[in-house]
């Protein structure tokens, strides 16, 4: 280990800001609202609810006890925690792996992000007419140069960042932003709310249309709580490994789930009120953000452009924080190998670089979107594994590392600060949850998956 990993991250406020930076994403600004409409509203959330504070918020848990309790990043923590068993590395490897996955996806949607948001400020969105946002994005993504260019700035952006190290760069950073991005939704609310006709948004959002529900929204509603809360996927072993040994785990767990819950939550009132005050369509899907608000904001008239600017700003810092976790996840891992930080950084953002602008020149339209593998383009590819697989699986092999192989004796130990907190129901949690419910609820997600 490195002295840099030993010293990590400098205060409670830190670690709470820089584990909900990486929670708080596009999952939660754009995913998050669609889906929840998709599936019924209120029933979806009630669902979604408890599977953040149960199954969601004891893998994060988890993953903090793994990291701190090693201070390794996933590769070597598994082994490190069962006696040395190599085997144990493949969790780690799929973790890493699907990181690496993610960050491409996540660096085209971040780069569009981008693009808006310059669109917002140089009045360009503006000047569009209302029926033509659609065919606005479409073009845009299938041209080969501004969304390459804009995701390729955003990378570097992000790879600066994690350059810095943690405790000058991620946290920092993360100390900054994440209260900037608390504003900014609470304003965009606050306009949302008070638009003519925003209630039918607040009813479409909050009434629990249980008919829309069903099993596949109860298992869109799992597998979002994974991928927004960050965990299953060693970004959050990481995270562990740079807290310091007073924090108190659970606590510091609750405050980040309650806080990515609540901004999810957020999202959907800063959105689909004005949706509906608007006249359009809120069930349109993943092309909410891009096809519609800008539409919306147009139809608020002179200060519309300012808060499609506020807007896309949001989403831009909160991927930023996202892609940090992500890209500090691969790099942490290669410092722990020996490699130098500056040195692990630039050359995992080149190979990320290629690996992202090939998919976004495969996207819908673009210049390499008739190559296919299998009827699905590489963006497809990727969108699927991450969005549908890699998640539960590395969440499945972190649940039964974490309860079957891991010693009780040492995550008790962990968990109380060797003794200095005193835990109560740690029996319930650990035989209940941690055993038994969340191994058997990630296995139905991929079983149903995979037959779905
Ligand atoms: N939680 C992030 C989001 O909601 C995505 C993410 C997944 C980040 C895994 C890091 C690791 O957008």
């Amino acid at each position: 280990m490195t002295a840099e990993k030993h010293s990590g991250f400098s205060s409670s406020f830190g670690v709470i800001m820089a584990a909900a930076g990486s929670a708080v994403g596009l999952g939660n600004i754009w995913r998050f609202p669609y889906i929840c409409g998709k599936y019924g509203g209120g029933a979806f959330l009630l669902v979604y609810v408890f599977f953040v504070f149960s199954i969601g918020m004891v893998l994060m848990m988890s993953e903090f006890i793994i990291g701190r309790r090693s201070r390794h990043s996933p590769l070597k923590a598994y082994p490190a925690l069962s006696d040395g068993h190599r085997r144990w590395m493949t969790v780690g490897m799929a973790g890493v792996l699907t990181c690496f996955l993610i960050l491409s996806v996540y660096l085209i949607i971040s780069g569009w992000t981008l693009s808006y948001f310059v669109d917002s400020i140089t009045g360009k969105l503006s000047s569009l007419d209302d029926g033509s946002f659609a065919s606005y994005f479409d073009t845009f993504a299938a041209s080969p140069s501004r969304p390459t260019l804009a995701l390729l700035v955003f990378l570097l952006l992000t790879m600066l960042v994690v350059i810095g190290g943690v405790k000058k760069g991620i946290e920092q950073v993360s100390k900054i932003l994440m209260p900037i991005l608390v504003l900014e939704i609470l304003i965009l609310c606050v306009r949302s709310l008070t638009l003519n006709g925003a209630s039918a948004g607040l009813h479409y959002l909050f009434h629990p249309d249980f008919s829309l529900l069903g099993w596949e929204g109860v298992l869109a509603a799992l597998g979002q709580a994974l991928f927004s809360l960050s965990v299953g996927m060693g970004a959050m072993v990481v995270y562990g490994s740079y807290i310091p040994h007073d924090e108190n785990l659970l606590k510091t767990s609750l405050w980040i789930t309650a806080c990515d819950f609540l901004i999810a939550v957020l999202a959907g009132i800063a959105i689909f009120p004005a949706v509906f005050a608007c006249g359009h369509d809120p069930a349109c899907g993943p092309g909410l953000v891009y096809q519609v608000l800008p539409a919306v904001f147009n139809s608020m008239g002179g200060l519309g452009s300012v808060f499609s600017a506020m807007f896309f700003l949001l989403l831009t810092l909160a991927a930023l924080t996202s892609a940090i976790s992500l890209l500090e996840t691969l790099t942490a891992t290669a410092v722990d190998y020996g490699y130098t930080r500056t040195r692990s950084t630039i050359i995992i953002t080149i190979v990320e670089a290629i690996l992202a602008v090939t998919a976004c020149l495969t996207f819908n339209g673009g210049i390499w979107s008739s190559a296919q593998l299998g009827g699905r383009t590489l963006y497809n590819w990727l969108d699927l594994l991450t969005g549908a697989y890699l998640p539960p699986i590395c969440a499945l092999l972190t649940a039964i590392f974490f309860g079957w192989v891991m010693k009780k004796e040492d995550i008790r130990d962990e968990l109380s600060n060797h003794g200095t907190l005193r835990i109560r129901y740690f029996n319930v949690f650990y035989y209940f949850l941690v055993r038994f419910v969340a191994p058997t609820a990630l296995l139905f997600v991929l079983i149903s998956g995979i037959i779905g």
